[in-house]
């Protein structure tokens, strides 16, 4: 059995909890928005083809703010295709995908979606064959009040479909995607971008100056370009932008599960080179604003691609279809102890990673799937999410952990039990996020308070192997409620401190009563 000792004192903070830290992402990729979110027709479909079962399960798994409409498709869309009745919108080829776009859900659909699924959208534009002009116009669009050529076309649209006309009030918008990549769409040197992200900035914020901007970083650490790429597209547009991209996708490689499950370590390096580049070029430049984070692709992903096979860049070979399905992982409980995991990592790094999107959010790479005329239900990969949204509350504390070690081949010896928590002091509640990285050992884990007294556990609930199952085991179509969340048996106060008992490869949360000392 590991042993774990964690302390938490009132007085060490990391910031308050950013609840854009608990993003998602809708992409037009594969069955993401067909017969995803939207599926005229369907039993449990609305008049406006909103899928309602689809809905009630993205409410409950709380995202706060969602990406749209991509990814890598939204470096060679029109939004304009998407705009206006839905007979005269053209039917387009999609090259990222290599996909038919019917352009049936689009922009104003998607600000409709938002408000029923109580999130935030998160807007971006296409910096991969398009420019200064149609991001501008982009903002005019959605934001201004009324009065000018495209915010009348706005009224005139909505008015038309049935939709919102008044101004969407878009806050967060993406300058572009993942440009640093060959396989992008108008792929670009750092240089290119920078210059090109810096001018959309500025033409955007003349049109409303109270939006907020992401800048494109690395598509992964491993990308040749890493941290050149950052230190470049800063240097241009450091002024202009509020938050740098992140993004980052994991998978078990060759049975590797103990380093797999230890990959919220790669997370966190990630995570501090980028803050390292941020803080270099704001030194250099002599800025006063903070540039933050936005990790706005995470997850894990099999890179299978489509239909299984291994490039999942390469999709061209299957030919032009509507919402084939591309990259529908299912996710085991080990893939849920390392979203788990992942979540920790990014909750710890709240005061500088203030935005991130877990990608994507149903059918591709989803937390929720759902078929076409038939259900939608919870992957196993649903239940830290929704936890982590629902209580992580108040402050961020900054935990020490002393934890016995579990054997990895790529980190080395890590931390078996890795923790995150945070303290709600007006609702008196304190949540602590455990994941036991070990597949061998339990872990006994005691919480030493300092400065709070606990009076009570009010919930405390695990994710780990059911009975009869093994770490494979997944949520199916058949077989949806296999993996869940279950109560946590052994766990008490004594003198203060929290004892908790952990199974082998587990992920599990807790809620304390908590008041000052
Ligand atoms: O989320 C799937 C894809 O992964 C996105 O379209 C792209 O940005 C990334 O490569």
């Amino acid at each position: 059995m590991t042993q774990a000792r964690i302390t938490i004192d009132r007085d060490f903070t990391v910031a308050e909890v950013p609840r854009r830290l608990f993003g998602s992402f809708v992409e037009h990729m594969g069955r993401c928005v067909y017969s995803g979110i939207y599926e005229p027709g369907h039993p449990e479909a609305d008049a406006r083809g909103l899928r309602q079962d689809v809905l009630k399960l993205v409410r409950e798994m709380g995202p706060t703010v969602v990406r749209y409409p991509g990814g890598n498709f939204v470096s060679g869309y029109n939004w304009e295709d998407g705009v206006g009745p839905v007979e005269d919108r053209p039917v387009r080829i999609d090259g990222a995908w290599h996909t038919i776009e019917t352009n049936a859900f689009g922009l104003h659909e998607f600000v409709e979606w938002s408000k029923e699924a109580e999130v935030e959208v998160m807007e971006a534009i296409n910096l991969g064959t398009r420019g200064v002009d149609e991001a501008r116009a982009l903002v005019e669009y959605a934001n201004h009040p009324g009065g000018t050529y495209w915010s009348d076309l706005r009224r005139k649209n909505g008015a038309a479909t049935g939709t919102q006309q008044d101004p969407f009030g878009i806050k967060l918008w993406c300058l572009g995607n993942e440009l640093d990549g060959p396989w992008q769409i108008g792929h670009k040197t750092a240089d290119e971008y920078g210059r090109l992200a810096q001018e959309s900035a500025k033409a955007m914020k003349l049109v409303d100056d109270s939006i907020e901007l992401v800048a494109v970083g690395s598509s992964s650490r491993q990308m040749p370009t890493f941290g050149t790429w950052e230190h470049t597209v800063l240097s241009h547009t450091y002024e202009e932008v509020d938050y740098i991209s992140m993004h980052a996708y994991y998978q078990e490689h060759d049975g590797d599960a103990a380093s797999f499950l230890a990959e919220g370590v790669d997370m966190d390096a990630f995570i501090d080179g980028v803050i390292a580049t941020i803080d270099a070029v704001k030194a250099a430049g002599k800025h006063s604003n903070q540039v933050n984070i936005s990790f706005d692709e995470w997850n894990v992903w099999y890179q299978r691609g489509l239909d299984g096979e291994d490039q999942p860049h390469n999709v061209a070979k299957a030919g032009w279809r509507e919402a084939p399905r591309v990259i529908e992982d299912t996710y085991s409980v080990t893939d849920a102890v390392v979203v788990g995991s992942l979540l920790h990592s990014l909750l710890r790094h709240g005061d500088r990673v203030t935005i991130a999107n877990q990608a994507q959010l149903v059918n591709v790479i989803a937390p929720i799937r759902s078929e076409a005329g038939g259900p939608a239900w919870r992957q196993a990969s649903f239940w830290p999410f929704a936890r982590m949204s629902a209580l992580a509350k108040g402050q961020i504390m900054q935990l020490a952990v002393d934890s016995g070690k579990t054997p990895t081949a790529k980190f080395g010896d890590v931390d078996a039990v890795d923790a995150t928590a945070t303290w709600d002091e007006q609702t008196g509640r304190l949540a602590l996020f455990l994941a036991n990285r070990s597949m061998e050992e339990g872990a006994e884990v005691s919480v030493d308070l300092r400065g709070l007294s606990a009076s009570g556990v009010r919930s405390a609930e695990v994710l780990t192997i059911p009975e009869g199952g093994d770490r494979n085991s997944a949520n199916v179509l058949d077989a949806q409620d296999t993996v869940g969340l279950k109560t946590l048996q052994e766990v008490g106060i004594e003198d203060g401190v929290l004892h908790v008992k952990l199974p082998a490869l587990s992920w599990s949360v807790l809620e304390l009563d908590v008041e000052r000392a």
